[in-house]
Formats: C-alpha cells, structure tokens, sequence
C-alpha cells in the first residue's frame, strides 16, 4: 500500500467517526427539543409511567411529575373491590383512570383543565379503554355533590416535585384544599374512598380521616414501590379496606386491553 492510499484509508475513517458522532448528536438535541429539561428525568421513567408509550401518549408538564406509575394504578384498580362505578375526581392523564377501566369499572374522570382531559382521553383510546370513560371537564369541589359512583378516587396534586423537602408532609399541604375538606367533600359521594398521597405523608392523619365519619370507616394504609423506590402511600376507606371484603363486591368484568 502507498503512502497516498494509507493517507486516504484513514481519512475516509476520520470522515465516518464524524458523521456518527454528528448522528448521535443530532439525536439528543431532537429529544431535547420535544422534552424539557424539567422533565428529563421523568422520561427516562416513562415506560414505568405508561407502558404504551411509543404508541402516542400525550403529556403535559404537570403530567411528568404527576401521573401515577403504571403498576400502582394497576394495583389501585386491583383493590377497587366495591363495585361498578368508580369517580376518579384528579384524573390528570388518565393514568388511574385507564387502568380502572381496563379491569371493568365505569369511570367517571374528572379534570380540572381541558387540556389534561384531552390527553388522557387520547391515552384512554391508546389503551382501547375509552368507552369505559366519561370525561368532564370540571372544579372536582363544586360538582362532587351531584355525583354518583361505588368508589372515588382522589389523587390529588401534591404541590409539585418539592413536596420530598417535607420531613413529614401534612394534609394541609395538599391542593386544591387540605386534606381533611377534600376526604369530607368525597364522602358526598361514597364512603368506599381510595387517596393516593406521597411517601412521606403523615400517616396519623390519614388514620384520623377514618374519624371523620359516623361510625368510622375501616382504613388501610399501604406503601407503593416501583423498582425497589417507594412512590407514595395509598389509603384505602369503607369497603376498599381489606378488612371490608365481601364476596358479592368483588366480581367484576375484565375489559381486555
Ligand atoms: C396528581 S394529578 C392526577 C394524576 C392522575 N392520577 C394520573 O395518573 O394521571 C392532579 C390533577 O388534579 C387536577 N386538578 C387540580 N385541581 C382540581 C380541581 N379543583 N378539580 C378537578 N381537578 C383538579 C390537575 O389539573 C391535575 O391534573
């Protein structure tokens, strides 16, 4: 080989590194484009948040950070023993929503911002759910009262990402209001209720709910993991305690998904 064509040969390999790394690059500033940098560690997670992503879920900000992860939506529905129609009252993305649906529950999902009610119905229909669903649009605090269901569901918004600086997070700190008035206003609807709160939440409180009603009601409190990480705590009141199984109120229809 001649000192010219060696001369070429590692040129023509110098010119092939350059455009991968070109490639690669071009491909994390598409991802960044789409994804801002507030979200990016959310979607890394988010296969765990939806499995079906790559099939066209549609999330905004707030979602990221907000929707509950796949497996413990699942496990909420698993638990909804008491019956036929259930009252998601923070729907978000649909996250919970779908997942009831998916195990035979009417819902009924609620959403404060159109927007987030449009996403999550898309995401319903990804999963082949959404006729399981009706969607308003609506203050969750002003149309309790007119509602009806077997189970509400309240997976209220935690206050954002800074809700972990708490020590021990107390139920005034939850959104729209406290705690206590959001529990009270979900009983309008039915005593079987399911909250979903952070990690860190004050479990004496949430034991101190069940008081709230006369007499009061069975509660069940557990720890949610994802991979080993503690997500949240889940309370479940009335009939969705386990304590308040009966055989009657845990048959129900599977929707294949
Ligand atoms: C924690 S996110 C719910 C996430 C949901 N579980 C999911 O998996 O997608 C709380 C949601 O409550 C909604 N929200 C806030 N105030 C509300 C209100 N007064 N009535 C109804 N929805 C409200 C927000 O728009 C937000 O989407």
């Amino acid at each position: 080989m001649t000192r010219a064509s060696r001369r070429s040969k590692k040129r023509r390999k110098i010119i092939k590194r350059k455009v991968n790394i070109r490639g690669k690059w071009k491909a994390s500033k598409e991802s960044q484009a789409i994804i801002s940098p507030k979200v990016v560690k959310y979607w890394r997670q988010r296969y765990s948040l939806f499995s079906r992503y790559d099939e066209g879920i549609k999330m905004d900000e707030e979602g990221w950070f907000s929707v509950t992860p796949e497996e413990i939506a699942v496990r909420h529905a698993q638990r909804c023993v008491a019956g036929g129609v259930v009252v998601d009252c923070f729907a978000g993305m649909g996250g919970n929503s779908i997942q009831f649906a998916a195990l035979g529950y009417h819902v009924v999902a609620i959403d404060i911002d159109p927007q987030k009610v449009e996403m999550a119905s898309n995401n319903a229909k990804i999963y082949g759910v959404d006729n399981y669903i009706d969607f308003i649009v609506a203050d969750f605090l002003q149309v309790a009262p007119s509602l009806k269901g077997n189970v509400a569901f309240l997976s209220p918004p935690w206050g954002g990402p800074s809700y972990k600086m708490a020590d021990n997070f107390t139920l005034d700190l939850l959104k729209p209001v406290d705690g206590y008035t959001l529990f009270q206003v979900a009983q309008t609807i039915t005593p079987n209720i399911i909250m979903f709160l952070p990690r860190n939440v004050d479990v004496c409180q949430v034991e101190e709910l069940s008081w709230l009603s006369s007499p009061p009601l069975n509660v069940e409190i557990e720890e949610n993991y994802v991979q080993g990480y503690l997500k949240g705590m889940t309370a479940y009141f009335g009939n969705t305690a386990y304590w308040g199984v009966t055989e009657e109120t845990t048959s129900h229809n599977i929707h294949e998904v």
